[in-house]
């Protein structure tokens, strides 16, 4: 089944237009790559996708639901799990009062999140703010799925990180969808830990999608022409 749908999809920041024509779509279960160069459109079609920012012309249909219609507050009752650029965590909170801030009901709680994430649990008496960025933003990964989301979105979760760090959330990433089979699409700039988690790819080129395919068909001609690597 079709978790998610854009269809032509147009936005601008004031007079600026950003997006000319997206185009994508996430079935159950699967991961897609939202892959391109900087400033493409990536991070405005997530927050299209969430209801952060209105669309201008096109549809988004989210569990045969017109996003249109729902407001952003909205977004996460239904079904949205956002996990922004920048790591958002309230800093004066504690590790597990972020968590349970953050609940809804389903098979994601604090049990199963500080599982995924152990260094969380270490940790679940000490305020976010002092956590490492890499405990932030697993944190900021527990939040999402504290939410019970039936699609994940992660915006350069692991930018930044030291690779060990990127390394321990890819993994969590895949245990995720591997065990839960919970959807996800996933924005970062590491082709070769794109290449691990996502089953299909959407390239973006100045506001609009310009190839989608197979996550494994992303290298050679078609990687050095959109991607530049
Ligand atoms: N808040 C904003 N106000 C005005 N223009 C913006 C704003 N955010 C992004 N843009 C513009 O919209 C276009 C798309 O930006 P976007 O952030 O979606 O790209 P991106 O693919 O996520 O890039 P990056 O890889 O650098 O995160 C760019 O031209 C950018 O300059
Ligand atoms: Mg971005």
């Amino acid at each position: 089944m079709t978790l998610l749908s854009l269809d032509s999809i147009e936005a601008a920041y004031g007079a600026a237009q950003a997006l000319f024509g997206v185009d994508l779509s996430v079935e159950e279960g699967e991961v897609l790559a939202l892959m391109g160069r900087n400033g493409m459109g990536k991070s405005t079609t997530i927050r299209v996708i969430c209801r952060l920012m209105k669309h201008s012309a096109g549809a988004v249909q989210f569990n045969g639901q017109d996003m249109a219609r729902v407001p952003s507050h909205l977004a996460a009752r239904a079904g949205l799990g956002l996990v922004p650029e920048g790591r958002r965590v309230f800093a004066r909170l504690t590790v597990r009062e972020n968590l349970i801030a953050a609940a809804r009901p389903g098979p994601w709680d604090l049990r199963k999140v500080t599982c995924l994430f152990p260094r969380l649990a270490e940790r679940s008496g000490q305020l976010a703010g002092h956590l490492s960025g890499g405990e932030q933003q697993m944190l900021a990964i527990g939040r999402a799925l504290m939410t019970n989301p039936r699609l994940m979105l992660l915006d350069e979760a692991t930018e930044g990180l030291a690779p060990v760090v990127r390394q321990e959330i890819w993994i969590a990433l895949d245990a995720v969808r591997r065990d839960s089979g919970l959807s996800l699409l996933v924005v970062d700039k590491s082709l070769a830990e794109l290449g691990r988690v996502a089953d299909r790819a959407v390239i973006l080129e100045r506001g609009r999608s310009v190839w989608s395919g197979p996550m494994a068909d992303v290298s050679g001609d078609i990687a050095n022409t959109y991607l530049g690597v």
